[in-house]
């Protein structure tokens, strides 16, 4: 759906923006979005929020994700020091 009438920008392009992790001042900036009669400010911002908001749900998935595989090997027997000397 276009979100910006003057600039013709869909909810879509914001997306794709904010998912590659610019602000809303810099889609914005990058796009030209509420730099004319401003009506789709709201609507962007909200676009923009969904998408940030999602981001950061993703990435502490994947922190999560990265602290249980260091866990993983860090309690292998394949890499227990103990058994590392006495195969040597
Ligand atoms: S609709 Fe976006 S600036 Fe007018």
């Amino acid at each position: 759906m276009i979100v910006c009438v003057c600039r013709r920008v869909s909810d879509r392009e914001i997306a794709r923006h904010a998912h590659a992790g610019l602000s809303f001042d810099e889609i914005q900036f990058e796009l030209g979005i509420a730099m004319q009669c401003g009506r789709c400010e709201n609507c962007a911002r909200d676009v923009v929020a969904r998408c940030s908001s999602a981001h950061s749900v993703a990435a502490i998935h994947n922190e999560a994700q990265t602290v249980q595989l260091a866990n993983n090997i860090l309690e292998s027997k394949a890499w227990s020091s103990s058994q590392h000397l006495s195969a040597a």
